[in-house]
């Protein structure tokens, strides 16, 4: 029997990893099997890429190159870690996963999303999500979240609201995605309290998942 495969997805700030931290401890609890992954990384290889894709250092990463190295790290998981954990009929939890790279690569970057569809389709095969979660909230909010975790972010600059205008692409595209597709997608307002949020979230899964 397959397992269930849910991906969480949403802007920085929306609360993504602690909203999984819940849910795999509520999934243990009631006796459920349940392995979390994140993206990018999660094996040898992808904890290599992440810090290539996600460090400063003395290299640039043009938006297709980007695209195909989020995808390279995503065939590596799929296949030593997703599969697997389906195949041996457990509960699989992503923080972010195929639909990232289409709101980020595709409409925050402007890729085309048929040439990145024929990119993500080679890297994942079939392995696609049974239900995604996009926790939704308005781009200032999820930037002004992550600052008050970062201290160091400092001042609002130019910079910045440059960078709003990319959040804002991406927060649509999700929109857009799920709008698209809307027995996968689960679309939940991230502005609520952290206990609300679990609660839909878990009402949502609770209607997918066979008993332990
Ligand atoms: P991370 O530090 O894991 O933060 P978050 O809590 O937001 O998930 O950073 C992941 C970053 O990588 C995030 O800015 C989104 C970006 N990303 C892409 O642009 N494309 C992708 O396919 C994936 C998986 C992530």
């Amino acid at each position: 029997m397959a397992g269930l495969f849910v991906s969480v997805e949403g802007p920085e700030g929306a609360g993504k990893s602690t909203q999984l931290a819940l849910l795999a401890a509520r999934l243990a609890a009631e006796g459920f099997v349940a392995l979390s992954v994140r993206e990018p990384g999660g094996t040898a290889l992808g904890d290599r890429l992440r810090t290539m894709l996600l460090e400063a250092g003395d290299w640039t990463i043009q938006d297709r190159a980007e695209a195909l190295l989020y995808s390279a790290a995503r065939a590596q998981l799929v296949a030593e870690v997703i599969r697997p954990t389906l195949d041996a009929g457990h509960v699989l939890l992503s923080d972010r996963y195929l639909d990232s790279t289409l709101a980020y690569q595709g409409y925050g970057r402007g890729i085309s999303l048929d040439e990145l569809e024929v990119v993500l389709r080679f890297a994942v095969q079939d392995t696609l999500p049974d239900l995604t979660i996009l926790l939704d909230l308005p781009v200032e909010l999820g930037l002004a979240r992550k600052r008050a975790q970062d201290p160091n972010a400092g001042e609002w600059t130019r910079f910045e609201a440059e960078a709003i205008a990319f959040h804002e692409r991406v927060r649509n595209g999700y929109l857009t995605l799920a709008r698209r597709e809307p027995r996968r997608w689960h679309v939940v307002d991230a502005t609520q309290a952290l206990e609300a949020i679990q609660a839909e979230i878990w009402a949502t899964i609770g209607n997918r998942l066979a008993p332990p």
